[in-house]
């Protein structure tokens, strides 16, 4: 006959097993779930790619800013790199969240708008990648992007 306690520790195990089922049913309906969304951006990668600004006259001034595919990064789809405010660059993907529109290059108004529903996208310092009118959608992924002054270097952390 089973003693208080082994009924209880029974009850324990039983409780346990069935919240580690649940655990790993949740993770499989996750992965499955991000696996088949083809807007969601990829993780980051810590490739480190370099541009030198004397080599990037469009990114020379405050608001200058470049579209371009660094191949290998970002699914070889352009990211857009932004020199926002004095000494200070930021990096976002042309891939857009909303449903996997391509973002174009800035077109005034300090934003870029997205080519499938016209989603607005921020490019200034502040609320950089933050959409900002048209149709709703997600933040833009952006990457780190520093600035050397002393060695006149941007370097972009995929
Ligand atoms: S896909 Fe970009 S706004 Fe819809």
């Amino acid at each position: 006959m089973k003693t208080q306690e082994q009924s209880r520790r029974n009850f324990l195990k039983a409780a346990g097993q069935l919240t580690v089922l649940g655990g790993v049913i949740s993770l499989g309906s996750c992965i499955g779930g991000c696996s088949s969304d083809t807007t969601s951006p990829t993780g980051s990668t810590g490739v480190k790619v370099n541009l030198i600004l004397a080599n990037e006259p469009d990114l020379a001034n405050t608001g200058g800013y470049i579209r371009r595919v660094f191949s290998g990064n970002n699914n070889n789809l352009p990211v857009i790199v932004v020199h926002t405010a004095d000494k200070k660059f930021q990096t976002m993907t042309s891939l857009c969240g909303h449903d996997g529109g391509s973002i174009q290059a800035p077109s005034g108004g300090n934003k870029s708008i997205c080519n499938k529903h016209f989603g607005e996208y921020s490019i200034a310092e502040g609320n950089f990648a933050q959409n900002v009118g048209g149709q709703v959608g997600p933040t833009l992924k952006t990457f780190l992007t520093e600035y050397d002054e002393v060695a006149g270097t941007i370097t972009i952390t995929f």
